[in-house]
């Protein structure tokens, strides 16, 4: 029979792989709990319409990369390519939108990108979204909660860069002086994308990463220059937060991030260490989108950090060993042998019980194996005796010790 292959783009996380993303997960959960975080798990599949009306019709998101299809009633659904868009839909359902509410999620996004080294077309987020709040205290708290969960799991070598989006006071007034500088420029230094969207989205060309678009622009204007007293002071503030906080914050003035929905502050953290995609993670503020997505004025910051990419920049991580290793020397111990487990399993310890007689020497090669610290023997002699045999496999000393007082013997845990 022919085998059936994952489609290109879509990993499996298989051991031991897979246990760098549990590892992760845990560290989120115990961060960003620190902080408040309560965890929300939400559909992967949404309705179209949630993506095009909050990251927005003319990102390459929307435009290129969804996975929307029309399911069995004709309706347009789309898998999320991203996490955002489906908590605050969630939060607006759940009512309750008042003070702050801090949600943490994490699980698969989906976007068709073309896939290389960091970039999936299923790849998995951790998402952090406060809503509910609007000082700079707030985004300041958000990203320094970023920045400890980084520093919890020692991934090193990073930066962080920051930038305003402004607000809907003074975004025109940059549009305008963007546009006017993009009509300045010869269109044909320009991508093809880039050509339709200096009329359509011209913010976006700042965000392109051609490299003729890019020098193209060197001279566009900036986004800092143009924001009103409000927007300028709420991002010195965030900025001198960060600097008492000691952490290192560079201003990069074309960092407009790929989603629509961002105002005043948005930043990301990248490594040098992982090739052409960078971004570990990303966010900001997105005040006004609960309100566009039908629910009540309640602004909103928020974060995700790429899974994927972190786990090529975490060091190697030695999950803790097993206790125990019960090695069955006679089929007519098995039974008693799988008994004895399930008491140490209850009094905290962690093994595995073989499930097959075998010669000490095959047994203890399997031991060697899963790194126990603690072999246990049993065969028919000591069945009749009932007792067992302990190996520390450090030492190699052997002892024999009462079945009952197994549990006392390797060092008795919980009861
Ligand atoms: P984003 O920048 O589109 O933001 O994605 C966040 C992170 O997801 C990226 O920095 C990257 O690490 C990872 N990522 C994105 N696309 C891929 C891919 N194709 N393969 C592997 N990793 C990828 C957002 O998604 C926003 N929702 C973040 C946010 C939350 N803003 C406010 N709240």
């Amino acid at each position: 029979m022919s085998r059936i292959q994952r489609i290109k783009g879509f990993a499996d996380l298989f051991p031991p792989e897979s246990t760098a993303f549990t590892y992760m997960e845990t560290v989120a959960r115990e961060v960003f709990g620190a902080y408040g975080c309560q965890e929300v798990r939400i559909p992967i599949l949404e309705r179209t319409e949630l993506f095009a009306r909050s990251i927005g019709e003319e990102t390459d998101v929307v435009q290129k990369e969804m996975y929307t299809f029309t399911d069995r009633k004709g309706r347009s659904l789309t898998l999320r390519p991203e996490a955002t868009a489906g908590v605050l839909r969630a939060f607006i359902e759940a009512g309750g939108h008042e003070g702050v509410t801090k949600l943490f999620t994490c699980g698969p996004m989906f976007r068709y990108e073309r896939p290389q080294k960091g970039r999936m077309r299923q790849f998995h987020q951790l998402d952090v979204e406060v809503l509910g709040a609007k000082t700079p205290q707030a985004d300041a708290e958000v990203i320094l909660m970023l920045w400890t969960f980084l520093e919890r799991l020692q991934v090193v070598d990073l930066t962080l860069e920051i930038n305003s989006l402004g607000c809907p006071a003074c975004r025109p007034a940059f549009h305008a002086a963007l546009r006017s500088f993009l009509e300045g420029i010869d269109l044909a230094s320009l991508c093809e994308d880039c050509q339709r969207r200096t009329t359509t989205n011209p913010l976006r060309v700042l965000d392109c990463k051609v490299p003729t678009c890019r020098t193209a622009t060197v001279n566009a204007p900036r986004l800092l220059d143009h924001l009103c007293p409000e927007c300028a002071t709420h991002f010195a503030q965030v900025r001198a937060i960060l600097q008492a906080a000691a952490v290192p914050a560079t201003i990069n003035h074309r960092l407009v991030r790929g989603l629509d929905y961002y105002q005043r502050t948005t930043f990301e953290i990248l490594s040098g260490a992982i090739g052409a995609q960078s971004a570990v993670a990303g966010g900001g503020r997105y005040d006004g989108l609960v309100a566009a997505l039908g629910g009540p004025d309640v602004p909103g910051i928020g974060f995700a950090c790429g899974m994927e990419r972190l786990a090529l920049l975490l060091p190697p991580h030695r999950p803790q060993p097993m206790d125990f290793y019960l090695a069955v020397l006679d089929a007519a111990a098995l039974d008693t042998a799988l008994l004895v487990g399930q008491t140490l399993r209850r009094h905290g310890f962690r093994g595995e019980t073989a499930f097959e007689a075998k010669s000490p020497k095959a047994h203890l090669r399997q031991a060697n194996k899963l790194g126990v610290k603690t072999c246990l023997l049993l065969g028919e002699d000591e069945m009749a005796r009932g007792v067992i045999v302990v190996k520390d496999m450090a030492t190699g000393v052997q002892t024999t010790v009462a079945q009952d007082d197994l549990a006392q013997a390797l060092g008795f845990r919980t009861a």
